[in-house]
């Protein structure tokens, strides 16, 4: 042993906070914790966790907590995010999250993880392969 700390790879650290941030989640009436982060272009990392409510419509997921979160803090671009949930099988995220991320960054790496060390990567652009965006909005011009 040299009797160096053992440094976390880059993606380790982010599958970290995510479960980390997973450890906070507010879900007592699904009992689904999930937690996600994501790694700015800066190289930060912002993390969000699902916050659920008694009128049950209210409930904001893990990830469009985090996209929230970093928004917050001036931080708008993203070159991955890691979810992790207590899923046995790496759950991908729902449509509305989706469409959230690909405001900001249309061919995110998104890489879910479940509770029993499965992981999955995706590309955004293939998980919505069409997005709506600003272009529709305000045309080609
Ligand atoms: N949930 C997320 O946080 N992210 C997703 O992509 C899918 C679902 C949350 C919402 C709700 O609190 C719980 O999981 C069950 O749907």
């Amino acid at each position: 042993m040299s009797g160096k700390e053992e440094s976390l790879s880059p993606d380790d650290e982010l599958r970290d906070a995510a479960f980390a941030a997973m450890e906070n989640a507010y879900a007592p009436y699904s009992r689904f914790r999930v937690g996600a982060a994501l790694r700015t272009s800066t190289g930060e990392i912002v993390a969000g966790c699902n916050v659920e409510n008694a009128a049950y419509g209210e409930a904001l997921c893990a990830e469009r907590v985090a996209v929230s979160a970093a928004v917050a803090r001036g931080l708008r671009e993203f070159d991955e995010i890691a979810i992790a949930s207590e899923s046995d099988d790496p759950a991908p995220p729902c449509g509305s999250c989706r469409q959230t991320m690909s405001e900001f960054a249309s061919d995110l790496k998104v890489t879910s993880y479940s509770k029993n060390g499965k992981k999955v990567t995706w590309r955004l652009s293939d998980l919505l392969p069409e997005a709506f965006a600003l272009n529709y909005l305000r045309g080609k011009e």
